[in-house]
This record gives structure tokens, sequence and C-alpha cells, in this order.
């Protein structure tokens, strides 16, 4: 039963809302949403970290010795979201499900939220890894010089600012 459902929701959300982020993408828009740098560390940073914990894949899921794990940030589901099966301390005060959309606004709010709380890239161990100032420059090279592609989002952000809350995206 329980392997159904979870097909079913896989599905659900496959055909509704599967993404997989291009690198230039994400470059803009966490450097829209306050990251850029962030506590110290640059949007390409933070980049790079997404993608080796997720190929920047929206939908990926893992759960690794006992942790379930959302989203291109692989999130935990004991500590920052809650998926309605773990207790969870749910710091994020969000649904899990909110970390497999294809909007990363719910994600960067919550990485906000861990860096904020350790004032490092401690959660993310691929961080120190491969993710270092020097060695993250090949996630925004191609993004310069015109082969940015804009988002949806990122459009829509910036023709209509008003549009969304700026208050809420990037917080003092
Ligand atoms: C958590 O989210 C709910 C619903 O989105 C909201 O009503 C509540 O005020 C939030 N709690 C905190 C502590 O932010």
């Amino acid at each position: 039963m329980k392997t159904v459902c979870l097909a079913l929701f896989y599905l659900f959300v496959v055909t509704n809302k599967a993404k997989v982020f291009h690198a230039c993408d994400l470059y803009y828009e966490l450097k829209l949403l306050g990251m850029d740098p962030f506590k110290g560390f640059y949007s390409e940073q933070y980049v790079c970290t997404a993608d080796y914990s997720s190929r920047l894949d929206t939908l990926y899921y893992e759960n690794t010795r006992g942790i379930p794990r959302y989203g291109i940030f692989q999130l935990s589901g004991l500590e920052w979201c809650d998926n309605g099966r773990h207790k969870s301390q749910n710091k994020c005060n969000t649904s899990c499900d909110n970390f497999l959309d294809d909007s990363v606004i719910d994600d960067a709010l919550c990485v906000k939220m861990v860096v904020e709380s350790t004032m490092d890239m401690s959660a993310w161990p691929v961080f120190k890894k491969y993710c270092t100032k020097e060695v993250t420059f090949r996630y925004f090279r191609g993004c310069l010089f015109g082969k940015a592609r804009q988002t949806r989002q990122l459009s829509k952000l910036m023709m209509n600012p008003a549009a969304e809350d700026r208050s809420k995206l990037v917080p003092s």
C-alpha cells in the first residue's frame, strides 16, 4: 500500500511539476532572492551545493540513514519541513512537498534559515569538498555574456516587482 501511495504521489508530482534546473537559471534566481552573497556564501556556491546534492532536480528525494531529504537542496524532513509521516522539528514551518515543486522560493528561504542557524554550510558535507570559492567559477562563467536564460518566475519578478511580496523573499 505504501508503495502504491508513493507511486501515485510521484506520478502526481511528475506529471504536474517536474523540473530540472539549468545552473544559470538557479544562479540568477538565488541572486534575486538575496543569496549573492548570503552570510558570506555566493550564489554559485549555493548552486554548486544544490548540484552535488540533487543534480538540480526539484523532485529529488533521498532517504539516507533514516533521514528523508527533499528537493534541490535535500532539506531534511526531520528537521526543516514536515512530511506528515515523521515527527519533525519543522523549523522552516512548511510541508516537505513545497521543496519538490518547481518553485525554488521556499527552498531558498529555508536554506537561509539553515545557514543562519549554523552560520556556515556544514549542513551540506558536499560544500566543503566541492563548492569552495576557488572551484565554483564554472557555475556562473557560462551564465555571463548573454547566455542567461530567464525562468518564468524571474521574468515575472523583473517585469513587475510589485506582483510579488519582495519582503517575503528577502527577509532582513
Ligand atoms: C506556520 O505556517 C502556518 C500556515 O502557513 C501559519 O499559519 C503559522 O503562523 C506559521 N507559524 C510560524 C511560527 O511561522
